[in-house]
């Protein structure tokens, strides 16, 4: 019988799916020991074959690197660290011309305290530039109000020039841009058109939902850090804000838009991304199924619930479909790496594969972040002071507060920092992991001489080769791109099943979640026997409707009429 599915209007953005570069430590082409545009440059065909469509460039801004990037004080150039804008031209140029798109980071919440508005703004109140951001007077001694940052103490900064505060949601050098204030829209919408007009391809605008504060600047509910977010998480103006960019610049050019959207719900995503109208951005990047683990931040860990996580997978599939778009991801520049936290260390690359098929078969743009591919994890450092992170130094201070021992604390850090995931990609069995002739700015994970995508490419099972073939098998059936999404076994503990149905066409995805053998029994309307298996992390399947696991394992099958 063939059954047929919502109509879902077919866009490029839909097909696509995205690399994502941390440009520090991804390639150092100078021997500076900074991943940069060079080294890019001389990745590109790496970046092909792996049969993706578009990258996306965290930072790549000039930057005092408080936060590495997404504190920015030149919206317009390129960091001398990587290079030129005439050599960010070429990667443009040199990626077009192999069909791959350029995603930009736009990151305007908040600008750096180096940024020539804020110097200026500082300087003198009456300059134009002092209501760029949000500078209040103090209430007696204390600050404007109770709000703290979510990296760095209080959410205010004193200026003893000015006798006044500026806001500062991040780090202290990352101050908030006041976008209520319409020059700063226009400045943004310049940003955007000077990025597009250079041949860019779309935007993945950091923490957006972030950038309309309550008017008054309310005290928050108190908080050990971050007092003060529900005044502006999804804050009031916020979509006309988005919807103003889309109308004047982004509609204007066949581009793209993903927003990173901390503590967005599948209803709340849809006044964003719903087809029609009212939508202000392409897509989402939602943190529900990043907390299968952990509870309100990757700091605070719980063991992993597999139900918890198919529960969120499950929920934006299902709330998205015909609806929205998803945005597909399990790892980024700030979670550590995912093989340590829903996979296994010891069946790393049964895992990698696992995860990676459970993620990649599923309705939505997939993103995939640099060593993902070859199934990177985390590292161990030995010492609190190797680490460079604003977030891992005030979590430090917190953790002191609770009288954590220093060794304790070292533990905790190795686990859950997103600086994980900042180790610079290992190329290579070779000095530096490949990364760099010179000395890495940050530490190479000494699993490289076994971990590295010279001793992946040369292996036929490789995960690095699973990927390719995955997303291979995406881009080239309908089917896993626009088919709907049913989860059988929901209640398991151990299995993630599920299955895609498109044109009288359908998949069924099956993950094993443990290393112990779970009895799988074929659910009803499925016969394996007639299935084609097309992606697997084992040899010798049997077709028998009733298996036995593997640890983590899993099988995807094709069924055509
Ligand atoms: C986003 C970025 C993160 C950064 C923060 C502040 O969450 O992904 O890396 O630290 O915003 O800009
Ligand atoms: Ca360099």
């Amino acid at each position: 019988m063939k059954t047929k599915s919502p109509e879902i209007k077919k866009t490029w953005y839909k097909e696509m799916s995205v690399y994502q570069i941390w440009p520090r430590s991804f390639c150092d082409g100078n021997g500076d020991g900074i991943g940069d545009l060079e080294g890019v440059l001389s990745k590109l065909d790496y970046i092909k074959s792996l049969n993706v469509d578009a990258i996306w460039f965290s930072p790549l801004y000039p930057s005092p690197n408080a936060d590495y990037g997404y504190d920015i004080s030149d919206y317009k150039n390129i960091s001398s660290d990587y290079g030129t804008l005439e050599l960010f031209k070429k990667v443009v140029e040199e990626a077009h011309k192999r069909d791959l798109k350029i995603i930009m980071d736009l990151v305007i919440n908040h600008t750096s305290d180096e940024h020539e508005w804020f110097k200026k703004g500082r300087e003198d109140k009456n300059s134009p530039y002092h209501n760029y951001y949000f500078w209040r007077k103090g209430r007696g001694k204390k600050p404007p109000n109770n709000w703290k940052s979510v990296f760095e103490g209080g959410a205010w900064e004193y200026d003893g020039n000015l006798d006044e505060y500026y806001l500062h949601v991040f780090a202290k050098k990352q101050a908030d841009l006041n976008m209520d204030n319409p020059a700063v829209r226009e400045e943004v919408k310049s940003i955007m058109r000077f990025w597009l007009d250079l041949g860019v391809d779309g935007f993945r605008e950091d923490v957006i939902t972030y950038i309309s504060k309550r008017e008054g600047l309310p005290n928050g509910f108190p908080l050990p850090i971050g007092t003060g977010i529900e005044h502006y998480t999804n804050g009031p103006k916020v979509h006309d804000y988005l919807a103003e960019f889309r109308r004047d610049v982004l509609d204007r050019y066949d581009c793209f838009t993903v927003g990173e959207a901390p503590g967005m719900t599948p209803k709340l995503a849809k006044s964003f991304i719903a087809e029609g109208e009212s939508k202000v951005l392409d897509l989402m990047f939602h943190f529900q199924h990043m907390a299968a683990d952990c509870i309100l931040t990757d700091w605070i860990r719980l063991p992993f619930s597999l139900k918890k996580m198919k529960k969120a997978f499950s929920r934006w599939q299902r709330e998205m479909f015909g609806v929205a778009w998803n945005a597909l991801y399990l790892e980024n520049h700030d979670h550590p790496r995912i093989i340590d936290r829903y996979g296994s260390r010891k069946y790393r690359v049964e895992s990698g594969k696992m995860l990676a098929a459970m993620y990649l078969c599923q309705s939505g743009t997939p993103f995939v972040y640099q060593g993902q591919e070859i199934g990177m994890t985390n590292i161990e450092l030995d010492s609190l002071d190797k680490f460079k992170d604003v977030i891992t130094f005030n979590n430090y201070r917190l953790f002191k507060k609770l009288h954590l021992s220093d060794e304790r604390i070292l533990r905790i850090t190795n686990r859950c920092s997103r600086e994980n995931a900042r180790t610079p990609m290992q190329w290579s069995g070779g000095k530096n992991a490949g990364f760099s002739t010179g000395e890495p700015w940050f530490y190479v994970n000494p699993n490289y001489t076994e971990i590295n995508v010279e001793a992946a490419e040369k292996d036929a099972d490789s995960i690095l080769n699973f990927y390719r073939k995955a997303l291979k098998f995406r881009k080239e059936n309908e089917l896993v791109i626009y088919g709907d999404y049913k989860e059988h076994y929901k209640e398991s503990r151990k299995l993630y099943v599920y299955e895609r149905k498109y044109n009288g066409k359908r998949l069924l995805v099956i993950c094993s979640f443990t290393e112990k053998p779970v009895r799988f029994i074929t659910p009803d309307g499925f016969n394996l026997k007639k299935g084609k298996l097309v992606l697997q992390n084992y040899k010798n399947v049997s077709d028998s409707n009733v298996f036995l696991t593997r640890p983590y394992e899993t099988r995807v099958y094709l069924f055509e009429d």
